[in-house]
């Protein structure tokens, strides 16, 4: 038996060139969102801005963003079939709220009469359908598993504010709404990620968007990529205690054992979307007490340790989990919450690969056996 032992050409598509994209741009230090760069973005656009931003293509005047964000809110409600779908399965043995969301967004597009019209127009309209349901879904299900009656979603608040309400039925403090606002903005696009990649593989064959943000939604969900942000607050809350982290993390490192919210694939300086939320989420978690601010102390000497030592960065998920953590999101919905700002990226990217009409079939090279007979 012969076999090769050429070493494959890119572990990873780590430094691979996969294509070409107007929706954003990802450097050193630097996140551009269609020409403007991400603190610009989060100081100055809200996350509806943001969105239209990244759907249409350019920054919308005041007419445009008035009606872009009545269509949303338009949007906001369920066909009964998901409401009652989201009863059955978000209280099921295990369920995984990432899981319901992939769900329950594949069972949508049953009901969305242009599913399969991959058309530009169609699929503007299911982009803001799926921006305006995500959040209810999220709502719901949070209702569901805290035993509350469902809460409908409030016409009178913007995308932030709605998601709070639905998931508490309480109305959120303008911080809370600003911090999340933020967040959903730095969450919403990022080139070629895992989860990005994986909808525009979908796509790339012409199949419909549900499909392709349903296979994204599942892309998300692992720790390497978006389950981080949830990982990263588990960690967190294991170590306890700021007095903890020394012995925790020489026991991390001493087993080899990953840091969930650390590293990045491209940033290897640092995450420039890290210290925007680092900075929103501490001052939010200082107005609120130190039963917050608490885990700031803890995650900031895990962050100096893995500098020090490793000279490894924070992503944007480590500061999420603990900002998300001081606002009293429960830790289950934070990777959901991620789909709730990353769908316009991905739909952003369903349209922009179907404009191509190429699909995306890359070739492998095969280290296996060879020659054998049957
Ligand atoms: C994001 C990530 C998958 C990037 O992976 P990558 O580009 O393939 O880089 P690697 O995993 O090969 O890491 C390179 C080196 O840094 C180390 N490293 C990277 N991230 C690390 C982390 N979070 N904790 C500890 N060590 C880490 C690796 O162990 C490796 O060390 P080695 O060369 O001695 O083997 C990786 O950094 C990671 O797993 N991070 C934790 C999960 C996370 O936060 N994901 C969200 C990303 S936005």
């Amino acid at each position: 038996m012969t076999t090769t032992t050429a070493a494959p050409k890119s572990q990873g598509l780590a430094g691979v060139t996969a294509g070409e994209t107007a929706i954003c741009s990802v450097g050193q230090g630097k996140l551009v969102y269609r020409g403007y760069a991400i603190d610009d973005l989060a100081e100055h656009a809200c996350f509806e801005e943001t969105a239209f931003l990244l759907l249409v293509g350019h920054k919308p005047d005041a007419a445009e963003l008035s009606a872009f964000k009545d269509e949303i809110v338009g949007y906001r409600r369920l066909p009964v079939g998901a409401v009652n779908l989201i009863k059955e399965i978000s209280k099921a043995p295990g369920a995984v709220p990432m899981d319901v969301l992939r769900t329950v967004v594949s069972y949508l597009g049953q009901f969305d009469p242009n599913c399969q019209d991959i058309s530009p127009a169609a699929e503007q309209t299911k982009s803001r359908q799926l921006l305006a349901q995500i959040p209810t879904i999220i709502g719901h299900m949070q209702n569901v598993i805290d035993g509350r009656d469902i809460v409908e979603p409030d016409d009178s608040l913007g995308h932030a504010a709605n998601l709070l309400w639905m998931m508490t039925g309480q109305k959120p403090s303008d911080e809370s709404t600003k911090v999340v606002d933020v967040s959903l903005t730095l969450y919403a696009e990022h080139d070629f990620n895992a989860s990005t990649f994986a909808s525009r593989v979908i796509a790339g064959t012409n199949a419909d968007m549900h499909g392709a943000v349903t296979g994204a939604i599942a892309a998300l969900k692992g720790p390497l990529h978006g389950g981080a942000n949830e990982k990263a607050m588990d960690m967190l809350l294991e170590v306890g205690a700021v007095e903890n982290v020394d012995s925790y993390m020489a026991n991390a490192f001493a087993t080899k054992a990953k840091i969930m919210g650390f590293g990045h694939r491209v940033y290897k300086q640092g995450d420039h979307r890290a210290p925007i939320l680092h900075a929103l989420g501490r001052e939010a978690a200082e107005k609120i007490g130190p039963e917050a601010t608490k885990w700031f102390d803890v995650g900031e000497k895990v962050q100096k340790i893995m500098l020090d030592e490793k000279d490894i960065h924070p992503n944007v998920d480590f500061p999420c989990g603990m900002t998300y953590y001081a606002l009293g999101i429960p830790v289950p919905q934070y990777t959901p919450l991620f789909v709730a700002a990353r769908i316009t990226g991905w739909c952003a990217h369903i349209l922009e690969q179907h404009a191509t009409q190429k699909l995306i079939r890359p070739i492998a090279e095969y280290v296996g056996p060879e020659n054998l007979k049957w």
